[in-house]
């Protein structure tokens, strides 16, 4: 693991944008280069927006209150009157971000988004619990997103870790019984953690979170799980869940980018990874109290007070999405939802699919054109277009895996959103498939 598929790519001489095959409707320049001559200005035009997985817009509530607690001037570390004030706003947001995860306040570490999370999340356990006389092998789920595949990556080169990739099946699942397995192969004793995604963020799987936990704990092993596509599409109790630590990230959620937590269990213990004034348990940083309180915000649109998603706001999105999904299907009966059935298994906001013979990138481009913006769901990254590796962990081949498109939609996607991208997609698909998978 990774396994990652390149494939080659050109990119759009203005946005730097992969134009992975000729795409008929975009422009060749002079010096053979090609440009996205047919989008649009996302700003004017009105636009279908499909990608919150990606990141989610701030809604004007989010955003006022953003705005007036940049305001509040004060370290909240600062004893004066200033830096009180602004630690009394700091604990009040912090109070109820810590309520609608499930985890007591003093258990809220504030980050720098969900990056930050994960690398302190993984990387501070391992180091913990090797100090504390743990073996070095750390167990990942397949198919997990780049922070932590990254981040254990990192420390097998670095640190010694030895990494156990346990496999996901075809619906991105990773069973109880596998992890079972790979548990009693390393033994218990050789074990410094378990990490693996609440929410797959490409295919919408939701994992047996709390049954998982309940099998690494049974065996001493801490689990840090990255609920970063969980939260506001499931439930997140961090108390139920049986997590040690757990990430999550501001913006997916309308919250602002840039701003995370790492609710860090009281009995568990991590290495910090930024060393400073120790303003939280394992970790230093002056604490951003506007990104605090938007995240406290956006939290409260998202989340209702029983730390579900709000009911009417689910119920919504759930629609909105199977219309969709039964939309693409009548449009292109070739075209395969990947990921779990809609039902108990699968985020509401996500609808994934592989379209036979077109990459997933010119329908991106193709669809960005017609103004509507969705995602491949897999990396890009140094303008090289990738297979999702999420695609080819639950075991699609190169050629199925190309054609990849993620949808996802929160409780203010609108239905002329679907109706937009529905209108839209014949003729993209046709466009595709015509260019191929060259
Ligand atoms: C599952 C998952 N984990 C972690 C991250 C990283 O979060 P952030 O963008 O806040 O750094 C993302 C972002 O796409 C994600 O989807």
């Amino acid at each position: 693991m990774p396994r990652r598929g390149r494939r080659s790519a050109s990119a759009c001489s203005s946005c730097s944008r992969s134009l992975a095959s000729p795409i008929p409707g975009s422009s060749r320049l002079a010096d053979g280069s090609r440009t996205c001559s047919t989008r649009r200005d996302p700003v004017t035009e009105p636009r279908a927006y499909l990608d919150h997985a990606a990141t989610s817009p701030m809604s004007a509530e989010v955003a006022a209150a953003y705005l007036e607690a940049l305001q509040v001037v004060g370290n909240p570390a600062s004893t004066h009157g200033h830096g009180q004030r602004a630690s009394e706003t700091l604990e009040e947001a912090r109070a109820e971000i810590a309520a609608a995860l499930g985890c007591d306040h003093a258990e809220l570490i504030l980050t720098a988004g969900g990056t930050e999370s994960v690398n302190l999340g993984i990387k501070g356990l391992y180091w913990a619990r090797r100090r504390a006389g743990a073996g070095p092998v750390i167990l990942v789920a397949e198919g997990e997103h780049h922070a932590t595949v990254e981040a254990a990556e990192w420390l097998r080169d670095t640190q010694g870790a030895r990494l156990v990739w346990l496999p996901i099946d075809g619906a991105g699942r990773l069973t109880p019984d596998t992890l079972r397995s790979a548990i009693a192969a390393a033994g218990p004793d050789q074990v410094a953690l378990l990490s693996f995604l609440w929410v797959n963020n490409e295919v919408g799987t939701i994992q047996p979170v709390a049954e998982l936990c309940g099998i690494a704990a049974d065996a001493g092993i801490p689990s840090h799980v990255d609920a970063v596509a969980a939260l506001g599409q499931v439930p997140v109790d961090f108390a139920r869940s049986g997590a040690a630590v757990l990430s999550v990230s501001a913006h997916k959620i309308g919250g602002p980018v840039g701003v995370g937590a790492l609710v860090l269990g009281r009995r568990t213990t991590v290495d910090p990874i930024l060393h400073g004034g120790t303003q939280q348990r394992g970790r230093s940083g002056t604490q951003d109290v506007a990104g605090a309180v938007a995240f406290a915000a956006a939290m409260r649109r998202a989340v209702g007070s029983d730390r579900h998603p709000t009911t009417a706001h689910t119920a919504a999105v759930t629609t909105l999405r199977d219309t969709l999904i039964a939309g693409i299907r009548s449009i292109d009966p070739e075209a395969v939802l990947r990921g779990p059935a809609p039902g108990p298994e699968r985020a509401p906001g996500n609808a994934h699919f592989t379209f036979p013979g077109c990459q997933g990138d010119s329908l991106v481009f193709l669809l960005d054109a017609a103004g509507v913006s969705v995602s491949v769901g897999s990396a890009c990254q140094a303008g090289v277009a990738e297979t999702s590796h999420v695609l080819r962990a639950m075991g699609l081949p190169e050629d199925d895996a190309a054609g990849a498109l993620r949808f996802t939609l929160s409780a203010d996607t609108r239905a002329e959103e679907i109706e937009r991208l529905l209108a839209a997609l014949p003729d993209a698909i046709a466009r595709a498939r015509s260019a191929g998978l060259a």
